[in-house]
């Protein structure tokens, strides 16, 4: 699937923003999140999420993560308005996953690169695409879902999370929302 590695959070000033990139990533189809600086309080909202909304995404911190990126055995893909244009980069990308990653266990999961503060140029140096959504800035929530939309060529946000404890029917007024108590309390 595809991994999101969440660079220069500042548990002081970036939780709100943090916890958007842990749940859009959730939400559209990665399978965990590593966040750097460690920050326990966007673990556990992110958890509850979990909880009621159903899935196993995984959210860890990390207290060092240069080994873990450069540790990651798939391709691996900055988001940044410096990289090349996303269709060009998203193409680079597929062509990697399908030969495998440069690592030697050879994963083809994507490792998805999003900053806060301005990014070390080893980043760029380290992964194997740079990608922009556009070459604006903006935000590393509409970057990163850009990336997964395109990535999952649409079907993005067409989830369905079997455990759900909380499950939405789509409604075109108000709010219809299923509270399936008896489904595992994990
Ligand atoms: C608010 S920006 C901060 C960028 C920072 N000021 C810098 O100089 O690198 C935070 C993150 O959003 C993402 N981002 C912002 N604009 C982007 C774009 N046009 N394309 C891809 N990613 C973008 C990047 O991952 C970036 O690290």
């Amino acid at each position: 699937v595809v991994y999101v590695l969440r660079l220069g959070h500042r548990p002081q000033r970036d939780k709100r923003v943090t916890t958007h990139v842990a749940l859009t990533a959730r939400a559209l189809g990665a399978r965990g999140i590593a966040i750097w600086r460690p920050d326990a309080g966007i673990e556990e909202s992110v958890r509850k999420a979990t909880q009621s909304f159903g899935g196993d995404f995984e959210v860890r911190s990390l207290k060092e993560w240069r080994p873990f990126l450069k540790g990651w055995s798939g391709p691996r893909v900055h988001l940044t308005m410096y990289g090349l244009p996303l269709e060009e980069g998203m193409e680079a990308l597929k062509q990697l996953v399908s030969e495998g990653g440069p690592g030697e266990s050879g994963s083809q999961e994507p490792l998805v690169v999003v900053g806060a503060e301005k990014v070390p140029p080893f980043v760029f140096q380290t992964c194997e695409v740079n990608l922009s959504a556009g070459n604006q800035p903006h935000s590393e929530v509409a970057a990163l879902a850009l990336f997964l939309d395109r990535y999952f060529e649409g079907r993005a946000h067409h989830r369905n999370f079997a455990d759900a404890r909380l499950r939405i029917t789509p409604s075109a007024k108000g709010k219809r929302v299923e509270d399936r108590k008896d489904v595992g309390t994990h």
